[in-house]
């Protein structure tokens, strides 16, 4: 999934669309799911070790970043999906209480079944079906990091930095994200018109820089994430799980036209990936 990848991107459409109110969602629930596109979006994603780029390497590049954590961090975990970051952020930061959410109900439930298996992280993850923009359950100034990995691009990096203000303690509240930007100054005109679609809000990494510095942050670090990251931790797992799923869903047209569209995707990337990829920014709430 995009979260910064173009499939990713439809897979978020779709999310806000079933979260609109009540007759819509029944509406969508009446279509036989063998009929639909979305469903097996999700049901490739959910299959998949994380459902966007990144990895344990660049998670812990980030968190090493933040200086001068309390003995016992509360984190939020913004777009979580089934939790890949989540648990990595467990192990790195062991005393770390982590409230993980996530928009979508079956990735919550995922994660949750996988924080009941692993019975240290009880107590320690908290997965929680919510807007990451629409927070109200979680106090004013009581998060010291707010992290967020190829998510807060579906709501808006620039939003979501105003946002989460409220939410991060003064005098030393983090917030990390990863997103989707170009690194070349003029990308060719074929994958720069994929993105112009896919992400058309989609920065130059340094002027995504100057967004978190505009937005009352104070940018300390950032980096990107490399190619052989994409390939281990994202896409080779999606190229199987195509593969899978070509199989399982043989003479349904719509689902093997979206599979045909992961396959572009993953053309796109070998062929474009250095001009485009993500990058992850390391900032502090300013007072
Ligand atoms: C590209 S995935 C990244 C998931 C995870 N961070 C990872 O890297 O594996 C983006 C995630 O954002 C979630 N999402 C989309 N809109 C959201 C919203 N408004 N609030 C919370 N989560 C949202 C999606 O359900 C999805 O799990």
């Amino acid at each position: 999934m995009r979260g910064g990848t173009i499939q990713c991107r439809r897979f978020a459409a779709t999310l806000a669309y079933i979260s609109r109110p009540r007759t819509v969602f029944i509406i969508i629930l009446a279509i036989k799911p063998t009929d639909m596109v979305d469903p097996v979006c999700l049901e490739v994603f959910g299959s998949m070790p994380r459902q966007g780029p990144g990895d344990l390497a660049a998670t812990t590049r980030a968190f090493a970043g933040l200086k001068d954590l309390p003995a016992s961090p509360t984190i939020l975990d913004a777009g979580c999906g089934t939790g890949a970051q989540t648990f990595d952020l467990a192990s790195i930061c062991p005393a770390a209480k982590i409230v993980a959410a996530d928009l979508n109900q079956d990735f919550i439930n995922m994660l949750r079944e996988r924080v009941i298996a692993d019975k240290g992280m009880i107590g320690r993850i908290k997965p929680v079906c919510s807007d990451m923009l629409k927070l109200g359950f979680i106090g004013d100034k009581s998060i010291d990091v707010i992290w967020s990995e190829g998510a807060a691009y579906t709501v808006g990096v620039v939003k979501a930095l105003s946002v989460w203000k409220r939410i991060l303690r003064d005098g030393g509240g983090y917030v990390v994200v990863s997103d989707c930007v170009w690194f070349t100054k003029d990308p060719p005109t074929e994958i720069k018109a994929v993105w112009e679609k896919g992400y058309p809000e989609m920065k130059r990494m340094e002027d995504r820089a100057m967004d978190v510095i505009a937005a009352g942050y104070e940018l300390l670090d950032s980096f990107r994430l490399p190619a052989e990251s994409w390939w281990k931790s994202y896409y080779t797992p999606m190229a199987g799980q195509v593969e899978k799923f070509r199989t399982k869903y043989k003479g349904n047209a719509k689902v093997q036209t979206a599979l045909d569209g992961m396959v572009g995707e993953i053309e796109l990337f070998r062929k474009f990936s250095d001009h485009f990829g993500y990058a992850y920014y390391i900032m502090r709430k300013k007072e």
